[in-house]
């Protein structure tokens, strides 16, 4: 059994930047989980057309920037400064554009928010996604990086946590960005999980609460790996998670589950 040094960062952070709480994946959004105490966000990025990595969770627009048919690999960053993705959360903010990766690392930067960014590619985009998001946030992030910071013993709580559920994504990041510490996402549980943990030198699992057990998270903990769970939005539930050891979670209910839990 290898050694497990605890968990660096918040153990609850803010899924998509503020969970429902305001349009997901803005800097408006991320403000108002600053309002309910979170110092901590996942948040997800993908390229636009030019090869600049913006936050946005899905490839197709039309669900957070109504009546888009368009996709993200269809649009330049510039485009993206003036698309409206708040006015599907509501009319307060219509008018939210998204930003762009670069815009929110400064914005966390300055505010002392930490962050675990999701690498989520277009399709067939996995290994120039990880690359080129690997590459900015190493540069944005040059004075928090310590050599060999992806193994958990050296990680500098102040640098971000890379996330992908596509392999060729984490390789990508690994490539530019090797001592910035990586997870890795799954759904339900590929049958070589162990293996892509050693291959692509992670940290963590980032797993779905509800496919947790006890037994599972002892697994993975026994390893060596940290433990994150997505989604789990009640106090009660993500208590019992920790109980079995999971060791942080992202939420959607900032309203209901307290920074601190
Ligand atoms: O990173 C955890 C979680 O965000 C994964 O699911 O679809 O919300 O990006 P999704
Ligand atoms: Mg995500």
């Amino acid at each position: 059994m290898r050694s497990t040094i605890p968990w660096p960062y918040a153990r609850v952070a803010a899924h998509r930047g503020c969970g429902t709480t305001a349009p997901e994946n803005t800097l408006e959004g991320f403000r108002n989980g600053l309002r309910f105490g979170y110092r901590a966000i996942e948040t997800d990025a993908m390229l636009a057309k030019d090869k600049v990595p913006v936050i946005i969770h899905d490839e197709k627009l039309a669900r957070t920037v109504l009546g888009d048919e368009r996709t993200v690999p269809e649009l330049t960053s510039l485009e993206f400064r003036s698309l409206d993705a708040g006015s599907w959360f509501g009319p307060a903010y219509c008018g939210v554009t998204p930003p762009s990766l670069e815009q929110v690392i400064r914005w966390c930067r300055a505010n002392d928010v930490w962050m675990n960014i999701e690498i989520k590619p277009a399709m067939g985009a996995a290994l120039e996604t990880g690359r080129v998001v690997g590459e900015l946030t190493a540069k944005l992030y040059a004075d928090t990086i310590v050599k060999d910071g992806f193994k958990q013993e050296n990680i500098s709580p102040a640098c971000p946590l890379f996330s992908s559920f596509e392999r060729d994504a984490l390789r990508g990041a690994m490539e530019t960005a090797p001592d910035i510490p990586r997870g890795f996402l799954i759904d339900e549980i590929p049958d070589d999980w162990r293996d892509v943990l050693e291959e692509m030198q992670c940290v963590s699992l980032h797993t779905n609460w509800k496919r947790m057990t006890p037994e599972f998270v002892r697994e993975v903990k026994d390893l060596g790996y940290w433990v994150f769970c997505w989604t789990p939005n009640d106090p009660v539930k993500i208590l019992e998670l920790f109980r079995w050891g999971v060791d942080a979670v992202c939420t959607d209910r900032l309203d209901l589950v307290p920074p601190s839990l």
